[in-house]
């Protein structure tokens, strides 16, 4: 068929257009249009190519997924062997490192190019005449698997080499190193996929990366969303930098190779160490997994003048971090009660040294997880620490299952107090029903009140809570501003100095922000980012009480669940005592304006004179049903209670009233009749 040269041309620059925008974000990690206008271009480039089918090459941008499923892998045997690093554990190693290197070539100092040591998998990818041929993953380091249609789906490989090159400077051959890997956020969402298609879940980024390489299908990786960072070349063919490692790095970049913006040049073991503590410290924040950092000796001559030793390069060595998983016996579960009397499994571990910790407990989330994971006592497992994140139990080691294991059950009764538990709907956790009465809730209040960033109490940590609570000296927030040196120093173990320090504390800590006071007071599914908002939109504490529904909805990134947790937090009699007694108290903060200005409806929603007040309804209504009137109440944030006490706002009063009325006038609360709710019910602001 003939082809237009206008075609042939468009096509052309739509290739270099899409790929230049794969490489600003797939590779730079920069867009410069919006997803739309990229999807607008990739969508015209494949209509054109489907038009002229004549005119697709294999280095298209097009042509990354779509490949028939294979039956197996054929196997690849790479030109040039891909070894394994040496490992280093501490600094001391390290020392030992570089003096081995500085006596084997003579010299006082060395430098070294230094990078991230990525936790995923080694391939390596071979480019003819800049054009991707074949990838392999590394299997025995000499013979690995062709895994090129799966590699081709990865969007940070290049299907052709041209950034920044002429073509001349592309080497007519070159083979280029380094890791496939899932980024965290990408396996988590890939985890929560799993999930809700009821299929088995990944135990790690790694793991994931690697399950996603190994499919026949190139579909199911080009749904993966995996990644790749070169790290080094192979063989080749032509002219390379042949100076220095960090010259072959920027190379690779040069090409279109996404490589890692940590890498650095160092010398000598203080600057390896130096880089060592410094990726320790960036580990967690970063978004992929590394398992420790690579040092190579910076110059390629050097590097050849070090040379081999068995199957591992003189010249570069591993400096490993503490692994984040490692793998103990399950010795027994127990049941913690939280804050929110939620009932949290705990596995009590044999002790196990991981994340660079000695770990003893992990968490098992809720019941459902113990049956998805079928963990049971007595198992093998493996355990996760990662950072300041709570240990988790990762999975069991099915092949090593005892034969004396035993299945856990939740008790249907709170362990602290002996209330019964209940499952709410949508929810997968078990909750105590015993609210603040029970010890352990009470507790866990008042750790979370006196928490650093709640109310900020300091030297006022688990132990001494508990022993607070226990000794009845405490059983709400509010007693803690009661306490004196006599209650504190009688307390187990309590010298009269720490007990004049905390009361220092406790006073220092009347002073506070509304957004701390918010958070501190522990409101289910308020944390300080919500906590946050709400002292900035209501600005006053009276206002957010007051708030209905339909005013905290307005609040940025508050939805219904989380309305409901604050309007009955705030309706709730304890609570409203709690707070009224902390204010009295000497708790305060600087009030605001907010941003409630009551200029929209849905605002005056919430400065409604119905919003946070309680009602109490008796006798009939002639207009209403009493179920109509309670729910126009209740839309309009306020609160129906069955009987009439001394916080009751308003009473209703119909036709034929009850005792519920006489109970009124003795409590001298103010009575509505049916033509005064209506009003009511119209007018926002103040009655
Ligand atoms: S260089 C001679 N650099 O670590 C081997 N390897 O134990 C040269 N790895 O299988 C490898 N990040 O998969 C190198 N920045 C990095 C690396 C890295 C991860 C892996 C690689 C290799 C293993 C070596």
């Amino acid at each position: 068929m003939d082809v237009p040269d206008s075609v042939r041309n468009r096509i052309e620059v739509l290739r270099e257009t899409v790929s230049h925008h794969n490489y600003r974000y797939h590779v730079l990690d920069k867009p410069v249009i919006p997803d739309a206008e990229y999807d607008s271009l990739f969508r015209e480039l494949q209509q054109l190519e489907t038009s002229y089918p004549s005119l697709i090459t294999a280095d298209s941008p097009t042509q990354r997924v779509g490949a028939a499923p294979l039956k197996s892998f054929a196997h690849v045997t790479h030109r040039i062997p891909m070894l394994s690093l040496g490992n280093l554990f501490d600094d001391t190693e390290t020392e030992a490192f570089d003096r081995r290197v500085r006596e084997a070539l003579g010299i006082e100092t060395v430098e070294y190019a230094v990078e991230p040591k990525f936790d995923g998998l080694a391939v390596n990818l071979c480019y003819r005449d800049g054009i991707l041929v074949t990838g392999a993953t590394r299997g025995d380091g000499y013979t690995g698997e062709d895994v090129t249609l799966n590699l081709r789906t990865i969007q940070s490989v290049p299907l052709k080499l041209w950034f920044g090159n002429t073509a001349e400077a592309i080497p007519a051959f070159l083979e280029v190193r380094g890791e496939v890997l899932m980024l965290k956020a990408d396996f988590e969402q890939l985890n929560r996929q799993q999930r809700d298609r009821n299929e088995k879940e990944f135990v790690n980024p790694r793991n994931a990366a690697a399950g996603s390489l190994r499919q026949l299908d190139p579909r199911i990786p080009a749904a993966r969303k995996l990644g790749f960072f070169a790290y080094g070349i192979g063989a080749y063919e032509g002219s390379i930098p042949d100076t220095s490692h960090h010259d072959v790095m920027e190379f690779l970049a040069l090409c279109g190779f996404r490589v890692s913006p940590e890498r650095r040049v160092v010398t000598g073991s203080g600057g390896l160490n130096g880089y060592y503590q410094h990726m320790a410290a960036r580990r967690d924040g970063l978004p992929y997994d590394i398992d420790g950092v690579v040092y190579k000796v910076n110059s390629l001559v050097q590097q050849q003048m070090l040379g081999y030793v068995s199957r591992a390069p003189r010249f570069a060595a591993a400096h490993k971090f503490p692994a984040q998983e490692m793998e103990t016996q399950l010795l027994g579960i127990d049941i913690q009660v939280g804050r929110t009397g939620v009932l949290t499994p705990v596995a009590r571990l044999q002790p196990v040294f991981v994340g660079g910790v000695t770990v003893t407990n992990a968490t098992l989330h809720n019941e459902d997880e113990i049956r998805r994971k079928q963990v049971r006592i007595g198992d093998r497992v493996v355990v996760r620490r990662a950072g300041d994140v709570i240990p988790e139990i990762v999975s069991v080691v099915m092949g090593k299952r005892p034969a004396d294991t035993r299945e856990f059950i939740m008790p249907e009764h709170c362990p602290a107090c002996g209330a019964g538990v209940q499952k709410l709907p949508d929810e997968a956790v078990l909750r105590c029903t015993a609210g603040l009465s029970c010890p352990a809730q009470r507790k866990q209040a008042i750790l979370h009140f006196v928490s650093r960033r709640a109310m900020n109490i300091e030297g006022l940590g688990d132990r001494l809570a508990e022993q607070l609570v226990d000794s009845g000296a405490v059983s709400t927030p509010a007693d803690l501003f009661l306490l004196d040196k006599a209650v504190l120093s009688g307390l187990e173990r309590m010298a009269e100095k720490s007990a004049g320090n905390i009361l220092q504390a406790i006073i220092k800590s009347k002073e506070t922000t509304l957004a701390r006071f918010i958070y501190a007071l522990g409101i289910r599914n308020v944390g300080e980012t919500t906590a946050r908002d709400l002292a900035l939109f209501y600005g006053s504490l009276d206002r957010l009480m007051a708030a209905g529904t339909v005013s905290l909805l307005q609040v940025p990134d508050v939805g219904p669940v989380l309305a409901e947790s604050i309007t009955s937090f705030f309706t709730d009699e304890h609570n409203r005592a709690v707070i009224a007694r902390l204010r009295n108290a000497g708790v305060c903060w600087k009030e605001s304006e907010g941003k409630t200005d009551g200029s929209d409806n849905a605002d005056n929603a919430g400065m409604h004179a119905v919003s946070g007040k309680t009602f109490v309804l008796t006798g009939t209504l002639s207009t209403l049903t009493r179920d109509e009137a309670r729910e126009k109440i209740q839309s309009l944030g306020g609160k129906v209670l069955a009987s009439v006490s001394a916080r009751t706002d308003f009473v209703v009063a119909g036709a034929d009233p009850g005792s519920k009325h006489a109970r009124a006038v003795e409590l001298g609360i103010r009575i509505l009749d049916e033509a005064d709710l209506l009003s009511l019910l119209q007018v926002p602001h103040v009655v």
